[in-house]
């Protein structure tokens, strides 16, 4: 299988240029996925850099690991990890500084095409949503685990599902003597709840809050970003792609808290904060893919590139 009808990346150029910018140094591509990102970002790197491949996917990582990188100086290492881990494998190297830290969040179309991953709702497929399969519970079993609260919290957050209260009870009374394994039985309950005109975007939503639940993911970004500021060398970049609003956000906060030259309240005479400038964000707005892009690749219409420079 190609890297293309792996997973096609998106804004490839826009990264490459303003992430990949400077001399050698240590890259790290938290998000491998089909490849896509890492090889636009190797080819531009020096000899004397190294550039780091990370993904919690073993099945993305082993594919990294048998491709080939004629033509490339940097050199290479593909870890299986989480992003928000990449601390660990730089120890494991003897790294103590990087000079770039790129993620291009989300799941690749190679996991939404596979069935058996459980991340799509457009076929029957059970309902496991892990990106790495032998990390943590699957979402049919935190189905089974949660109480009607919890899972109306995660959807009301994850999912900015409105009246999250009224699908958490539906979803909990449906599982008392139904089944809730696969996608086709979520469907069913969301059938029995709101009629055979039910919302696809509900679906969609759902799907999305139950997905992030299982992955961590907002709590992933956020050590991510944290971290960023602890590893990065001055002058280094991080640059984040994100597909929805809540990792926009998240992004967004970050790096405007992170460049605030205080914090004080503002009735305080004087600065007693002693805030650092810790980025400088190299883009205001972020970074979207052109019309011709979206056409190419549909999936890059939702795509957000922010980009800050450590201080
Ligand atoms: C959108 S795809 C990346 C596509 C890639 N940039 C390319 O060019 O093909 C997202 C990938 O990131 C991985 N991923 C998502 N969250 C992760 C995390 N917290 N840690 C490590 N990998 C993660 C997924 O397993 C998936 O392979």
């Amino acid at each position: 299988m190609s890297g293309e009808e792996y997973h096609v990346p998106v804004l490839v150029g826009e990264v490459s240029e303003l992430f990949a910018f400077g001399g050698g140094g240590v890259y790290v591509d938290g998000t491998l996925g089909g490849g896509g990102h890492f090889r636009a970002i190797a080819e531009r790197l020096p000899e004397a850099s190294i550039l780091i491949g990370i993904d919690r996917d073993g099945e993305a990582v082993e594919r990294a690991r048998q491709a080939e990188f004629y033509g490339i100086s940097a050199k290479i290492i593909i870890e299986q990890a989480r992003f928000s881990e990449f601390d660990a494998v730089l120890s494991r190297h003897g790294i103590e500084r990087v000079h770039g830290l790129f993620a291009d969040l989300g799941v690749s179309s190679r996991q939404i095409d596979e069935p058996a991953r459980g991340f799509t709702y457009m076929r029957e497929a059970p309902l496991d949503m892990r990106m790495n399969q032998a990390d943590g519970m699957t979402a049919a079993e935190f189905l089974e685990r949660c109480g009607e609260d919890e899972l109306a919290d995660v959807l009301d957050e994850y999912g900015e599902i409105r009246n999250a209260r009224r699908l958490a009870k539906a979803i909990k009374d449906f599982m008392v003597g139904n089944k809730m394994e696969t996608s086709a039985d979520l469907k069913r309950c969301i059938t029995k709840e709101y009629g055979n005109r039910a919302d696809i975007k509900l679906t969609a939503k759902l799907f999305q809050a139950l997905r992030i639940k299982t992955n961590g993911e907002l709590t992933e970004l956020q050590t991510f970003l944290d971290k960023s500021a602890t590893y990065l060398a001055k002058g280094g970049r991080v640059a984040v792609i994100s597909y929805h609003s809540l990792e926009d956000r998240t992004v967004k906060d970050f790096f405007r808290k992170a460049e605030a030259k205080c914090v004080c309240d503002p009735n305080q005479p004087i600065c007693v904060c002693g805030k650092q400038v810790l980025f400088k964000r190299i883009n205001r707005k972020a970074i979207t893919a052109s019309d011709e892009e979206i056409k190419r690749n549909p999936r890059s219409r939702s795509a957000r590139l922010r980009v800050a420079e450590r201080c």
